[in-house]
């Protein structure tokens, strides 16, 4: 394996990403582990490198952050990516200067002689015969003089010292950050240093993480009882998947249908988790509830925190029940599961380090395992999206399930505009299962691919506002529905989708045919920013 430490840089699980991409099994650490914690993870001979990632701080001015000393005689290589770099050189006897202007942006930088890391991989080369890189940097300080027993690997015009390497002790280190896609050689870099320099096989693959999983489950939990949440989501329902194939009976799901889901998506949860795979699911029809605590309030954020607080309390009770040993849980449950992945633990800071940056914390059931007195078990905490996908199939779920567009926790709840009403959610899910069903029907011929696949989220929303229009000899007077669809990779920025005529007018037409009470259908152009993907 291979341990990257972080230094608090935003990019730090990009670093892992292109590892695991690699079919290397790497993990993400704080910066500021000690040197005992290291020897000891490298004591059963497994470690096979360690990355040290970039920093938002500088190695002078607010930091006095080091990689622990004992990476350096371990014995296994080290590469340093930017701040990595610097405090590589600081560490090892070399020169770091402050205070220069930042630099930001693409670069084209120098290979110079031939290093393990860089021989042979470039994206131009110069008349001299030099490879030549075309890079992404980000930094303020840099290296000035190289430690004793480097030499230099890389350079660009601002920066002489780009890279430098050590080979006798297979310590490497760049400036620039080979983990950005902008870096065009970034993935080949990686991939050199974990299977060329480090020697790792790459052997990572999702059977072996299967049993690994099933292993570590059992371990935990003993004969103990576990509760968790399906919501019906990817995350969820592949964590009930993976613990229910290590403990079977000792799982209880419980699934909350707070009435704001998509047409038939609580018979599906359970048809799949009950039917399918036999697992043990509580299903909890708390829609009444909902419904009527939404009932007059239209302001988005209040409704959001509605169906927050509802959600919690619905799950609390279901839980304090299995706890007390009732419903076929006989020995009372012990733990609470969750469907947290990599990129949750990164994002609310609970690598533990120090320095992550909290961006949102977005867990519905947060705090609970407290409240609650449980343990908390989280088997897919180390895995990225697509992984916990490939999970999910090699697990035996369906491809449908597991390539679902993600669905919002409040659910339809932000889907209809103001006042939540159940006639509203009646003939938005009906308008929505269409818009969907054609989405998979319609199939593009250059891609081969589905429109459902070729947008990243779809969906319907209602408009709480009647228009005139007329049908067959009559007047109408009805509701307004609008449809959205987004590519996006990461959510935060988005383009409308560009769905052909022929779909979109499939689609109208069923809606207004099939659905009495909705007799308009518009779609929306707008993009993330300045519009959000939802409408609320
Ligand atoms: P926006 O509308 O902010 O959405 O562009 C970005 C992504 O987040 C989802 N989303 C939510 N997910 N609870 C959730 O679990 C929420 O309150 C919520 N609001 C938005 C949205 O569906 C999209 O994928």
């Amino acid at each position: 394996k291979i341990l990257i430490l972080d230094f608090g840089s935003q990019v730090t699980q990009l670093i892992a990403r292109r590892v695991r991409e690699a079919h290397v099994y790497c993990e993400v650490h704080p910066c500021d582990v000690t040197d005992d914690w290291i020897r000891e993870y490298a004591s059963d001979g497994q470690l096979k490198g360690v990355i040290l990632s970039g920093s938002h701080a500088s190695v002078y001015e607010d930091t006095t952050d080091k990689a622990p000393a004992a990476v350096f005689t371990l014995g296994v290589p080290v590469l340093g990516i930017c701040y990595g770099m610097q405090t590589m050189a600081h560490q090892l006897g070399g020169k770091v200067e402050g205070g220069h202007k930042r630099e930001f942006g693409f670069a084209a930088v120098r290979a110079r002689g031939h290093t393990a890391l860089l021989k042979d991989i470039a994206d131009f080369t110069t008349d001299d015969g030099a490879g030549m890189l075309n890079v992404w940097m980000s930094h303020g300080d840099k290296v000035t003089e190289l430690p004793p027993g480097f030499k230099l690997m890389a350079s660009t015009e601002s920066c002489p010292i780009a890279g430098m390497a050590d080979e006798e002790r297979k310590f490497y280190a760049v400036q620039f950050h080979p983990e950005v896609t902008h870096t065009q050689q970034g993935r080949a870099i990686l991939e050199r240093f974990v299977l060329g320099i480090c020697g790792v096989k790459p052997d990572w693959v999702m059977r072996d993480h299967i049993a690994e999983a099933v292993e570590l489950i059992r371990k935990q939990v003993g004969d103990e009882e576990v509760i968790l949440g399906l919501s019906g989501g990817v995350d969820s329902s592949v964590a009930a998947a993976l613990i229910h194939r290590a403990i079977g009976d000792q799982l209880t799901c419980v699934f909350v249908d707070h009435g704001l889901l998509r047409l038939n998506e609580g018979d599906m949860v359970m048809d799949m988790f009950a039917g399918k795979l036999h697992a043990k699911v509580i299903r909890v029809d708390a829609s009444d509830a909902f419904l009527s605590k939404l009932a007059g309030v239209s302001e988005p954020e209040a409704k959001r925190k509605i169906i927050g607080r509802e959600f919690v309390e619905v799950f609390k009770a279901e839980a304090a029940r299995l706890k007390a040993g009732l419903d076929g849980a006989h020995k009372g449950a012990k733990w609470l599961a969750q469907g947290t992945i990599y990129p949750d633990v990164i994002e609310s800071g609970g690598a533990k380090s120090k320095k992550a940056v909290t961006i949102k914390s977005h867990h519905n059931v947060g705090g609970l395992p407290e409240q609650l007195g449980l343990k908390l078990l989280e088997p897919l905490r180390d895995l990225f999206k697509d992984e916990v996908r490939e999970l999910g199939v090699a697990l035996g779920l369906p491809h449908e399930m597991v390539y679902r567009h993600p669905f919002p926790g409040p659910g339809l709840g932000v889907r209809i505009l103001g006042e939540v009403k159940k006639e509203y959610a009646d003939l938005l899910r009906r308008a929505d299962a269409i818009f969907i069903e054609e989405l998979r029907n319609f199939i593009d011929p250059a891609s081969g691919k589905s429109w459902y696949d070729l947008t990243s989220q779809a969906f319907t929303v209602f408009l709480p506002v009647k228009s005139v229009g007329v049908m067959g000899d009559g007047r109408t007077y009805d509701y307004v529905v609008a449809l959205r669809a987004v590519q996006t990779s990461d959510f935060m920025t988005a383009d409308w989708a560009e769905l052909p005529y022929a779909l979109l007018k499939k689609v109208s037409g069923r809606i207004i045919n099939e659905v009495r009470g909705i007799n308009r259908v518009t779609y929306d152009v707008s993009s993330k920013p300045p519009a959000t993907i939802e409408w609320e």
